[in-house]
């Protein structure tokens, strides 16, 4: 039996073991990090309970592309002797049901390449955004939530910088 809510306070200590589990410890040298300088977005940080303890997480954080503010996804980790059952399905699906709850025009992911399609995601390299570092382009991502978002960013190859 599991349920997703909204992470606490009193989720950061397994959250921050079960990232470094999923990630290592020097998962802050990727690249993707010089666009967290600060926190994630409260609203927009999800925990996965199994049987009440916290097996999964999934927080965004606010990104500018240009000077539209959007939404970064990830980091997205299941604990490993339960990965496989759904659950990692279950976090995205719930954060991109949340995020159309916001303004937000669109979500970006540097994620695996077969992962994110199933949920909407497609390939951001047509819109040749510039990031911070060093990246596979295949791996970056995006997910409208405005129509029309995305066409409007032709031509534009806008960078990607962290929010003030
Ligand atoms: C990636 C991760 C979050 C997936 O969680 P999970 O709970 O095992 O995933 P799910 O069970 O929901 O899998 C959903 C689907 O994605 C597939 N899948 C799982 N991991 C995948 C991966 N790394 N790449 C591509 N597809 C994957 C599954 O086979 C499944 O396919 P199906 O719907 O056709 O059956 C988990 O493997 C993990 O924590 N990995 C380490 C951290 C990481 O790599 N995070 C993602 C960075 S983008």
């Amino acid at each position: 039996m599991y349920e997703i809510a909204i992470q606490t306070e009193a989720d950061i200590k397994i959250v921050d073991a079960l990232m470094d589990e999923a990630f290592g410890l020097d998962r802050h040298a990727r690249s993707v990090w010089n666009l967290r300088p600060g926190a994630p977005i409260a609203e927009m940080c999800f925990v996965l309970r199994d049987n009440g303890v916290a097996v999964g997480s999934l927080r965004f954080w606010e990104v500018m592309l240009g000077t539209h503010p959007i939404l970064l996804l990830g980091p997205l980790a299941v604990r490993p002797d339960l990965r496989g059952k759904g659950y990692g399905k279950e976090l995205v699906s719930a954060g991109l049901s949340h995020a159309r709850s916001f303004t937000w025009p669109a979500i970006l992911v540097s994620g695996e390449v077969d992962y994110y399609p199933k949920f909407g995601f497609v390939p951001a390299a047509p819109y040749a955004i510039k990031w911070p570092g060093f990246i596979e382009p295949e791996r970056l991502q995006f997910f409208e939530l405005k129509d029309g978002f995305l066409a409007s960013l032709a031509g534009q190859n806008l960078p990607v910088r962290p929010t003030k």
